[in-house]
């Protein structure tokens, strides 16, 4: 078991715990996490199917499905009035069992039920592993764009059991390997190496977990340093300016994690149009995300795109804050215009 404790927005500690086989007797482990309080269960309905030893018997919880549409003030409002009808005080614990859609939502609901309670995550897809269930930013979507409502709220706990991974599909895991290389380029060049050598598959635990804790490592490492996001921590978003346009221009059809690659090779231009990478590591990275299956692909309009991107939290004083892949695990943040931003990009 490998142990990693990240202390976050408001001084909040997470502990997070990576085994395979961790969750295998979760009622058990449910009552060590919960002690005397109360614990409601927020699940995605796929994992509660695939997994139902996740959803033990007469625990108080709901099912919900899982993606973008759950991100809404809507369902949001269902889940705090399902556990206020529940009668559950701020001792409760709210346990968020799934990717990063419902972790994100789960989230924030925890964070505004009587004023917040303790939350604990156990992610289910690759991508919350690595990424969205640690760190406490948690979100819903407006209609006017993706994620412009949301909080800091970092989980007490963090359940990670490689094991669910099994019933995830092919498609998500290469989404989730999508926030994996975004970890090695921008931030770890050990990683990076790591991924030069290694094939990660579902059904390789013990490889994925020395994955996960390389890359939660290096995510931890900035959100301490900057737990609200006002500086370092931006370097999270590399790839994320034009991959959450690419996201809402293909109506969430496409997966995250593969609209941030389209977003790294598109800063990966970017960065080479203002000389802040050399020629060999911009190889290198090319060819990371190619070892992994990624070519760049073709731009829907630009014009649409543009729309997205005017409307995003990264843009700063009519600045963007573009992040810039600089080198194996280094990334930069540089403030400039959209259209500047725009012009270097494409391929
Ligand atoms: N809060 C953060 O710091 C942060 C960081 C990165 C991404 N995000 C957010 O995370 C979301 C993407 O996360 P995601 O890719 O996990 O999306 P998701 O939660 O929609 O899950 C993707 C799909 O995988 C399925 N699934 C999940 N676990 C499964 C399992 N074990 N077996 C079978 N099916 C399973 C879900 O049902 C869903 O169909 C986006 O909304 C993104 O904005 C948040």
């Amino acid at each position: 078991m490998r142990t990693l404790e990240c202390k976050g927005a408001q001084g909040r500690q997470s502990r997070i715990r990576i085994a395979s086989g961790l969750c295998s007797d979760f009622a058990d482990r449910l009552s060590e996490c919960c002690a005397e309080r109360r614990p409601f269960v927020l699940i995605d309905q796929e994992v509660a199917r695939a997994h139902p030893q996740l959803l033990p018997e007469g625990l108080a919880s709901l099912e919900l499905a899982a993606g973008e549409s759950c991100k809404t003030l809507a369902t949001a409002e269902k889940l705090l009035s399902t556990m206020a009808r529940e009668g559950l005080e701020r001792s409760a614990v709210l346990v968020v069992i799934g990717g990063g859609s419902l972790g994100d939502l789960g989230g924030l609901v925890a964070s505004l039920y009587l004023r917040g309670i303790d939350l604990i995550q156990v992610p289910t897809s690759l991508l919350a592993m690595v990424d969205s269930s640690v760190g406490g930013k948690t979100a819903i979507n407006l209609p006017e764009g993706k994620n412009l409502a949301g909080s800091f709220w970092p989980a007490r706990e963090v359940l990670i059991d490689c094991n669910l991974l099994a019933s995830l599909s092919q498609r998500e895991f290469r989404s989730g390997l999508g926030e994996v290389l975004k970890m090695a380029i921008g931030l770890s060049d050990d990683l990076f190496s790591l991924l030069e050598k290694a094939s990660p598959s579902l059904d390789d635990g013990d490889l994925l977990a020395e994955i996960i804790a390389q890359a939660l490592a290096a995510k931890i490492r900035i959100v301490e340093e900057d737990p609200t996001e006002s500086g370092s921590r931006r370097l999270l978003n590399l790839g994320h300016s034009l991959g959450h346009a690419l996201e809402c221009a293909s109506d969430f059809s496409l997966p995250h994690g593969e609209a941030v690659v389209q977003g790294i090779f598109f800063a990966l231009r970017v960065a080479e149009g203002f000389s802040a990478i050399n020629a060999e590591n911009a190889a290198d990275i090319r060819s990371l995300l190619q070892r992994y299956a990624y070519s760049e692909s073709q731009l829907p309009d630009l014009e649409e795109l543009r729309g997205y991107m005017l409307r995003d939290k990264k843009m700063l004083g009519g600045q963007l804050a573009a992040v810039l892949p600089t080198g194996r695990g280094k990334s930069q943040v540089q403030l400039m215009s959209l259209d500047e931003f725009i012009a270097r990009g494409p391929a």
